[in-house]
């Protein structure tokens, strides 16, 4: 690949985070690596040419359907037919070359009741994910009954789209589209929604808008519905696009602008050069806009040379909206009613949101902005430009900074209501299908909830009205935080009374335990803050977003360390199995300002089930140790396990982890010996049925607290309180993400 992915690319192998000095093996898997030509071709499209560019070439050998290598094939034979792409096109400015058609805008006069005709805006909500008490926020914070909002939910986000219908039901501005695409993170599809959702807009003749803005559901107002309004008004004829503000050519490099791109498989494959049309001013930035209703009605309706073959050329972009609407606008007739400012406020942190993280979607080393923390929330005092969102803020990180805006601009609700600092996310629910939980995941909430009723029999002791069984898969699964700290999972189950045959639905939390063991006099090791073994590892965030931290024996953990400043060290990290298996080691060099240390051992799986011990050494003596639990399974492809599935449990053929083995360590770091415990695991490998359970449920109960139980109706057993009337519970009131009537000034907020 090119040099500045490249480049790219090896910076996300350390970054500031101190490199790992890593086993050969592990440099196997070299990021962004995008040449996959290990394997056999697949030969099952029919090219209609000659193919040999070595993008190309990569990406047929990468793809994975049959309809997706024929669709690379077709377009990259177009392309070098030179039948693809727009060779010229024209540009309708008159300003361009002259003088910079970009505006400053004055002071704000803040007060609609000045406004005369205040304008009428159509926001646009392209969401996905499952954080829909969050987007109940956002649409709280920007509704107004004279705004129109049309939400878009990525076609793979079925929970959210369920919750978005639910909204759009209830106010007659609010719609979701009826049509839903993949909008994979930088595809082509982004833009083909845009474009959609802003023909859409055109035709609905009962919606009179004037503006076109776009959101996301991690963006939330920083100003008023009303500023917004009484800006715009006095700004009517303008279009809000930021740009990079670099040379342009370094912007056409980095975006990848003159590379050809084709999205189908959910991936944006990069598939060679192309140039840029001549005879226009290719430019870009943000893909977060305000537009009028002119400039829209251009864009959908012209038939113009400039405009469909901008929307040709964007077909096959990388990140198309982050330079489509500049392009258009810029060498259009309306040129001039560009301003340079997105009216938003972006959290970039680039030495943080710049690590390729979605090289797996699309061929290229892309960046996001970081979460909003409160200490963030300056950056949007400093700006002298008007803005009036701010992007992104995830609940699931850090909801005091929406809180802290949400305050901020519509006051703080009434003393004394409810569940404030709370948050609930949906992990799962029962019209998602069982399929859409791992085993390891079905393993754990099932034996969670096994636990539970097991609790509640033993301190009711007699009661026969508590004596429940789970009846089938879980209904439903929430994670829950408090005071922005993750708080365990919340499980809802139907169960059945053993002498009675009713049935009532249960909701229980299930707590995580931690297992840290920091050493005293730890000299240059006090920097050491933390040790955490978890997966899906997010290093923008720098937390795993796999928040509960359930590991079964196919995952694969990650180890991270947090350091405070300090001196320059080496330290060495061994993880050690169920059965005294020494799995791993290596060393890191952690810098003096390193924060973050981390690394995944390429382990071979299965990972042997049971308590796995992580220690951090330093000249072989240990400083930390922390334990994780490898959950046995109960599931194997939502299925009871079965004995011939016991391999899922016996560890790595001839128990080796790595291509070597690190067992001549176990004296170094005293452990016992192996004889027994290899016995016990051995034994336990061969379990199903209910001494399985009992192993699983006996290893969760180590690492667990699984306790409260509350019930969605009144319950036989009287111990059981009502969740509504249960703080943690997913089912009791959330007045901050509950959308409730319109008042009398509009809002709802
Ligand atoms: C950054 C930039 O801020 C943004 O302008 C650019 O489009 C992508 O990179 P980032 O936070 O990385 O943003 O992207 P994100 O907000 O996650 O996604 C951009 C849009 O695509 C959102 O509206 C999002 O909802 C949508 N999207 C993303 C999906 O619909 N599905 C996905 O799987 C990913």
């Amino acid at each position: 690949h090119d040099l500045s992915s490249s480049r790219n690319f090896s910076e996300s192998r350390g970054g500031n985070d101190g490199a790992a000095k890593l086993p050969a093996a592990a440099i196997l898997g070299e990021p962004g690596s995008v040449d996959g030509a290990h394997q056999a071709p697949n030969n099952d499209f029919v090219p209609k040419c000659d193919i040999i560019g070595k993008d190309a070439l990569s990406a047929l050998h990468r793809a994975g359907s049959q309809q997706c290598r024929q669709e690379i094939a077709n377009i990259v034979c177009q392309h070098q037919a030179g039948q693809l792409m727009p060779h010229a096109l024209p540009q309708f400015c008159p300003q361009l070359g002259v003088s910079n058609p970009v505006q400053a805008v004055g002071e704000l006069d803040n007060s609609l009741s000045n406004v005369e005709n205040p304008v009428r805006v159509a926001f646009v909500l392209m969401v996905h994910g499952r954080a829909i008490r969050q987007l109940k926020r956002l649409i709280k914070a920007i509704y107004h009954r004279d705004h129109y909002y049309y939400i878009h939910v990525d076609k793979r986000s079925g929970y959210l789209h369920r919750e978005v219908l639910k909204i759009a039901q209830q106010y007659p501005n609010i719609r979701a589209t009826p049509w839903r695409m993949v909008t994979i993170w930088g595809g082509a599809s982004l833009l083909k929604a845009y474009l959609r959702s802003m023909q859409d807009l055109l035709s609905m003749l009962d919606w009179k808008w004037d503006f076109f803005i776009n959101l996301s559901a991690t963006d939330f107002p920083t100003r008023t519905n009303d500023e917004l309004v009484a800006f715009l008004s006095q700004q009517r004829d303008k279009n809000f696009l930021k740009s990079h503000g670099r040379e342009n050519a370094r912007f056409i490099k980095k975006q990848g602008l003159d590379r050809l791109f084709h999205e189908c498989d959910n991936h944006m494959w990069r598939l060679g050069e192309r140039s840029i049309p001549e005879g226009l001013e290719v430019s870009g930035g943000s893909d977060w806009f305000a537009l009028t209703r002119r400039f829209v009605e251009y864009v959908i309706n012209s038939q113009d040379d400039l405009v469909s073959g901008l929307k040709q050329f964007y077909s096959y972009a990388l990140l198309p909206a982050e330079s489509f609407f500049h392009t258009v606008l810029g060498n259009s007739h309306m040129c001039d009613s560009l301003v340079d400012n997105n009216l938003r406020v972006t959290n970039w942190n680039r030495k943080l949101g710049c690590k390729c993280q979605y090289k797996h979607i699309v061929d290229w080393c892309g960046c996001s902005p970081n979460d909003f923390k409160p200490q963030d929330l300056i950056r949007i005092q400093q700006l002298t430009r008007p803005t009036f969102f701010a992007r992104k803020f995830e609940s699931t990180v850090n909801q005091e900074s929406i809180d802290i805006l949400d305050t901020h601009l519509y006051g703080q609700y009434a003393p004394g209501t409810v569940a404030i600092k709370a948050y609930w996310e949906s992990l799962f629910e029962q019209l998602d299908g069982v399929g859409a939980l791992s085993d390891v995941a079905l393993t754990a909430y099932t034996a969670f909830f096994r636990l539970g009723l097991k609790n509640l029999v033993t301190v009711q002791s007699n009661a026969e009205a508590c004596k429940f069984e789970p009846v089938g898969y879980p209904l439903s699964v929430h994670l829950y935080f408090y005071d922005d700290r993750f708080q365990g999972y919340l499980v809802q189950q139907e169960v059945q009374a053993v002498g009675s045959k009713t049935r009532e639905t249960l909701e229980m939390w299930a707590v995580p335990q931690t297992s840290l063991v920091l050493e005293t006099n730890l000299k240059e090791f006090e920097r050491l803050k933390n040790l955490e073994i978890g997966t899906e590892w997010d290093p923008k965030e720098r937390i795993f977003r796999n928040f509960g931290g359930v590991i079964g024996p196919l995952s694969e953990p990650l180890a991270v360390q947090k350091w405070a400043r300090g001196p320059n060290l080496t330290a060495t990290i061994v993880w050690i199995d169920p059965a005294l298996v020494v799995a791993a080691s290596y060393d890191i060099t952690v810098d003096v300002d390193a924060e973050y240390t981390q690394y995944k051992p390429p382990l071979q799986r299965p990972l042997r089930p049971g308590t796995w011990t992580v220690r951090v050494l330093k000249q072989w003596e240990r400083v930390a140790e922390a334990r994780f639990l490898v959950m046995p399974l109960t599931f194997k492809d939502k299925e009871p396990i079965r004995k011939e599935d016991s391999w899922l449990h016996a560890g790595p053929p001839s128990n080796l982890y790595l291509e070597q083995s690190f067992q001549q360590l176990s004296s170094v770091l005293k452990l016992p010996p192996q004889e027994s415990a290899l016995q016990e695991a051995q034994h336990k490998a061969q379990l199903v049925g209910p001494p399985l359970e009992a192993w699983v449920d006996s290893s969760i109960g180590t690492f667990w607290v699984t306790g409260d139980l509350c019930a969605t109706e009144t319950s036989s057993c009287a111990a059981v309180g009502p969740c509504s009337k249960t703080s943690w519970s997913s089912l009791s009131p959330d007045p901050k993400s509950e959308l409730g009537p319109v008042k009398s000034d509009g809002r709802i907020r």
